[in-house]
C-alpha cells in the first residue's frame, strides 16, 4: 500500500491567494453587479514592454524555421541571458557575480519553493513574521518545521522574527541561531525594506554562525532610495553565505510569461560540498530550461529601449503606490511601505483583524486586498494593498474606501 507524504497533511488550509480567489469569486458569484477592484495579488496588470514582445515576435518566427529552430534549452539557461543578467544586474552594480553562477529558471516562486531541496531535513530555519508564505509552506512540505499550533499559528521547528511598526519592520537576530534564513527584500508583504549598512549585518551575522541567507530580491527594480541594496552580493562577504533569487514577473511584468533566476556563488560551500554543484545537479535533473522564445524576452528587458520602457512601467506602479499611501493617510489610516516596493502595508481600523477588514473592504468598497495574518501571526492587525492594478483602478479604489 503506497503512503503519501504525511508532511502535507499538516498545512493548515489553502494557499493564501487560493483563499482569498475563492472568497472572491464566492462574493462575486452572489453579488454580479458590482465591479470589484483586485489589489489583493500581486500580479501586474500592464502589458508587456514593446520591446520585449518585438524580441518575443522574433524569437517565435526562428522557432518556425529549421535554421534557426531551437529544441531544449539549456538546462541552467541560454549563454545570451546568463551574461546580460551578470553584466547588467551584478558587475554594474560592483557585484563580482559571472554568468555561470546564474540559474535562470520559470521563477522565482518556484526557486524559492525548491531551494530548501538542497539542505538538510535537520536544519532549523528563520523567517521574517509575516512572510511570503512559500518560503514556510515549502519547508513544511519537506518536513522541516516541526508541529503546527492553530492557536499561535506557528511551527515549532520555525525561528520567527516578527517585523511590526514596532521595530520598523526591521528583522532583529534571534535568540536561537538559524541554519537556513530567509530575507525577501524589499519586503513582501510590508513592503519596507532595510539599508545597505543593516544588510551588510545580516551578511557577517550568516558568515559569523554558519549560516546561509536565502535572499529573495523579486522588488529590487522599485528601490527608489540610494543606501538601499538592489543585490545582497552588494555587501563585503556575501557570496561565501547568500543564495539570491530573482523574479522577471515584477521588474518585466512576466508574472504570466515566466522566468527568473537564481544566483549561487561557487565561494558558497558547506565544508567541502559546493552549494552551486548541488543545485546544477538538481536543476539538471528536475528542469528542463525556460523557453527559448521567453529567454530572449528576458535579454530584451536589458536592451537600452527595454530598459527605458520598463523604467516607466516601474513609474507606473510607484505611482499608484503613492496614490494609495497618500489616500489612505488622508483617509487616517497608519500606512506604511511603497516607496521602496510596489506593496502598501496598513494598520486595520477600529481593532478590526484582518480577515474582518478583508471582509468589511470587499463588502462595502467592493476593493479587495490581502490580509495580514495570512502571511503570519504578525500580520494580524495589517493589511496589504498592491501598487500593480491600472490607475484609474487604483484611483476608484480609492475614492471608494475614502467614503467608508
Ligand atoms: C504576492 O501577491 O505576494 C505575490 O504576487 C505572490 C507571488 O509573487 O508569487
Amino acid at each position: 500500500m503506497f503512503k503519501v507524504n504525511d508532511n502535507y497533511q499538516k498545512l493548515p488550509g489553502s494557499y493564501l491567494f487560493s483563499t482569498i480567489a475563492k472568497k472572491v469569486n464566492a462574493y462575486s458569484a452572489a453579488n454580479p453587479q458590482k465591479s470589484i477592484i483586485r489589489l489583493g495579488i500581486g500580479d501586474v496588470t500592464q502589458p508587456i514592454a514593446p520591446s520585449i514582445i518585438a524580441a518575443m515576435h522574433s524569437a517565435v518566427d526562428e522557432m518556425g524555421n529549421a535554421a534557426t529552430f531551437h529544441g531544449y534549452a539549456p538546462d541552467l539557461g541560454y549563454e545570451f541571458l546568463r551574461s546580460a543578467i551578470a553584466k547588467n544586474d551584478y558587475v554594474a552594480r560592483g557585484c563580482d557575480i559571472s554568468a555561470d553562477e546564474i540559474f535562470v529558471s520559470d521563477g522565482a516562486k518556484s526557486d524559492s519553493g525548491n531551494i530548501q531541496e538542497i539542505f538538510s531535513v535537520d536544519n532549523k530555519i528563520a523567517v521574517c513574521d509575516p512572510v511570503y508564505p512559500v518560503y514556510v509552506d515549502s519547508n513544511v512540505m519537506a518536513g522541516r518545521t516541526g508541529t503546527y499550533d492553530p492557536k499561535t499559528e506557528m511551527w515549532s521547528d520555525v525561528i520567527y522574527m516578527p517585523c511590526t511598526m514596532e521595530n520598523n519592520f526591521v528583522p532583529e537576530f534571534p535568540k536561537e541561531t538559524p541554519d537556513i534564513i530567509y530575507l525577501c527584500l524589499p519586503n513582501n508583504p510590508t513592503g519596507t525594506t532595510i539599508t545597505k549598512s543593516q544588510l551588510q549585518e545580516w551578511v557577517d551575522y550568516a558568515n559569523k554562525n554558519g549560516a546561509v541567507i536565502i535572499y529573495d530580491a523579486a522588488y529590487e527594480a522599485y528601490i527608489s532610495e540610494d543606501d538601499v541594496a538592489h543585490s545582497i552580493y552588494e555587501c563585503e562577504g556575501a557570496k561565501t553565505c547568500a543564495i539570491e533569487l530573482r523574479s522577471f514577473s515584477k521588474n518585466a511584468g512576466f508574472t504570466g510569461v515566466r522566468l527568473g533566476f537564481t544566483v549561487v556563488p561557487k565561494e558558497l560551500k558547506c565544508g567541502d560540498v559546493s552549494l552551486h554543484a548541488m543545485w546544477a545537479r538538481r536543476h539538471g535533473t528536475k528542469f528542463n530550461g525556460a523557453p527559448y522564445i521567453v529567454q530572449r524576452a528576458g535579454e530584451a528587458v536589458y536592451s537600452d529601449a527595454g530598459k527605458a520602457e520598463l523604467k516607466q512601467q516601474v513609474a507606473y506602479y510607484m505611482n499608484n503606490a503613492k496614490t494609495i499611501k497618500e489616500g489612505l493617510k488622508d483617509a487616517g489610516y497608519t500606512v506604511f511601505g511603497g516607496v521602496n516596493a510596489p506593496y502598501i502595508w496598513l494598520k486595520t481600523p477600529e481593532q478590526m483583524t484582518s480577515w474582518e477588514f478583508f471582509d468589511y473592504l470587499l463588502e462595502n468598497a467592493n476593493v479587495v486586498g490581502t490580509p495580514g495574518s495570512g502571511f503570519g501571526p504578525s500580520g494580524e492587525g495589517y493589511f496589504r494593498l498592491t501598487a500593480f492594478g491600472s490607475y484609474e483602478n487604483t484611483v476608484t479604489a480609492l475614492e471608494r474606501i475614502k467614503k467608508l
